[in-house]
C-alpha cells in the first residue's frame, strides 16, 4: 500500500492539477464520452480555479507525487452566510462536491476514496446536512459505492457545440438526530 497524504491545494498547484485532470479524463473517462467531448471539457476547464483560493480543495500525494484531487464548496457562494445573517438559524443549503480526479497511474488504489472521506468530513464539520454533485458517467459507480444516490441527468454545454451528459447525485451526511442536535 502506498502512503496517501492529503493536503489543501493552493494556487501554486494549479498547473499540476490541470495537467493531471487532463490525463485522468483522457484515460479513465475514455469509453464513456467521445474523445472530442473530453477535449472540449478539458479546453473549457476541468475545475474552477477560484477553489484554490479557499480551504476546500484537496490533493492526494505520495512522496510528493500527485495522485488525485477533489474538493467542495457551498451550493451557492455567499448564500449560506447571507441566510444566517437574516434568519439566525437557517435551513442550510447543500454543499457541492467539486472536480474529483485521480491520476490514471493511481486508479483503483483508494485515492478517490481517501479524498471523499476528507471532503465529506469537511462538509459535515461546516454544518451541512447533505451534499450534491454532478457525476461524470465514469464517476457514477465510484460515488454509488460511497452511498451517493442518483437523481436527474445533467447536461453541460461545451465549446464547439459539444455537450456532456452526467448525473446529479446526492448524499445525506448527517442523520436527523445529529442534524437536530
Ligand atoms: C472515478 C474516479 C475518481 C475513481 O477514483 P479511484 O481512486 O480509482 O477510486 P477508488 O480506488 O477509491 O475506488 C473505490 C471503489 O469505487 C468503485 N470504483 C472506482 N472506480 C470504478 C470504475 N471505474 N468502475 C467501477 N467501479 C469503480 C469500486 O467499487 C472501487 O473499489 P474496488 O477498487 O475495491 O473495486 C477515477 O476513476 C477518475 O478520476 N475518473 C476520471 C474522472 C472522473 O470521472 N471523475 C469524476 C468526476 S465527477
Amino acid at each position: 500500500m502506498m502512503p496517501i497524504k492529503i493536503r489543501t491545494a493552493k494556487r501554486a498547484d494549479a498547473s499540476a492539477l490541470v495537467a493531471m485532470h487532463a490525463l485522468s479524463l483522457r484515460r479513465l473517462a475514455r469509453g464513456f464520452y467521445e474523445p472530442e467531448v473530453l477535449e472540449a471539457f478539458i479546453t473549457q476547464g476541468s475545475m474552477d480555479l477560484s477553489l484554490l483560493d479557499g480551504d476546500g480543495y484537496f490533493l492526494a500525494e505520495s512522496n510528493g507525487v500527485l495522485l488525485g484531487s477533489g474538493g467542495w464548496s457551498p451550493d451557492v457562494p455567499g448564500y449560506h452566510a447571507a441566510l444566517k445573517r437574516m434568519n439566525g438559524a437557517p435551513s442550510l443549503p447543500k454543499a457541492m462536491v467539486r472536480s474529483v480526479f485521480v491520476h490514471p497511474n493511481a486508479a483503483r488504489r483508494g485515492v478517490a476514496s481517501a479524498l471523499m472521506t476528507r471532503i465529506e468530513a469537511e462538509i459535515r464539520a461546516a454544518g451541512f446536512h447533505s451534499a450534491a454533485l454532478h457525476a461524470t458517467l465514469s464517476g457514477i459507480p465510484f460515488y454509488r459505492r460511497h452511498g451517493w444516490r442518483g437523481g436527474l441527468p445533467v447536461v453541460v454545454d461545451l465549446p464547439g457545440g459539444h455537450s456532456m451528459v452526467g448525473l446529479s447525485m446526492t448524499k445525506q451526511l448527517l442523520g436527523e438526530l445529529e442534524a437536530a442536535a
